[in-house]
């Protein structure tokens, strides 16, 4: 089975946690994007979605779905997002596609987090995925330092801006044995706008698209 075809089979997976008549929380991404086509294919009809970034919006308009402002939603029910990695504790690291601030607050806003990923990104101790790092533009430098302190390897990706406006730093070789901790101490350096471990806040339901077909792993 092709990468691609487990992230299919994640996101068709998905569909199951979606109230209709509520508003749900998307992310972004390929897997994010497999589960957007099949929500037009079903003609499911939802009453606004939030969105983690420009890109999912306008695949959402392209489909007839609302775009609402998350301040005007209140908490949300449902988030449905991929993720670059995901260990067995439902700890992630997110932001390979550059909107992992939008994605930690819809996270943090939301009652379920279901996240979708193919069996490649199913790991049992997240790092070997470059951690990214949203940061302050005129921070970047200095925080680099800092993660080179904390043993990594950070990497800045030149020319990419987020949707906010800022840089992304990609830590490579970090041993992440604790992530909580590890979130905690990247959070406090200043300049870090949001840090791609999600680990405080981890997934609550995590579907895995692979040769058996797809395995939900749950929190509680
Ligand atoms: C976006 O910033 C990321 O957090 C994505 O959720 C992640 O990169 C997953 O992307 P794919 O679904 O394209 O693998």
């Amino acid at each position: 089975m092709t990468q691609e075809e487990g992230k299919r089979l994640a996101a068709e997976a998905a569909l199951r946690y979606i109230e209709e008549d509520t508003v749900l929380g998307m992310g972004t991404g390929s897997t994010v994007n497999h589960l957007i086509d099949a929500m037009a294919d079903r003609r499911m009809r939802i009453e606004a979605a939030v969105s983690s970034s420009e890109a999912t919006t306008r695949r959402l308009n392209e489909i007839g779905i609302d775009v609402i402002d998350l301040n005007s939603a209140g908490d949300l029910s449902v988030y449905i997002d991929g993720a670059d990695e995901a260990d067995r504790h439902l700890r992630l690291i997110k932001g390979g596609g550059g909107a992992l601030t939008r994605e930690k607050i819809i996270a943090a806003a939301s009652r379920q987090f279901v996240c979708i990923v193919d069996s490649s990104k199913s790991v049992g101790v997240l790092g070997a995925f470059p951690l990214p790092v949203e940061v302050i533009p005129m921070a970047r430098s200095y925080v680099a330092r800092r993660l080179v302190a904390l043993g990594g390897q950070p990497e800045w990706r030149e020319g990419f801006v987020t949707d906010n406006g800022n840089a992304i730093l990609d830590v490579h070789n970090l041993e992440i044995a604790d992530p909580v901790s590890l979130e905690n101490r990247i959070n406090q350096i200043a300049g870090v706008v949001t840090v791609g471990l999600f680990a405080s806040r981890p997934a609550d339901i995590l579907l895995v698209g692979g040769n058996d077909g797809v395995e939900t792993l749950s929190r509680r």
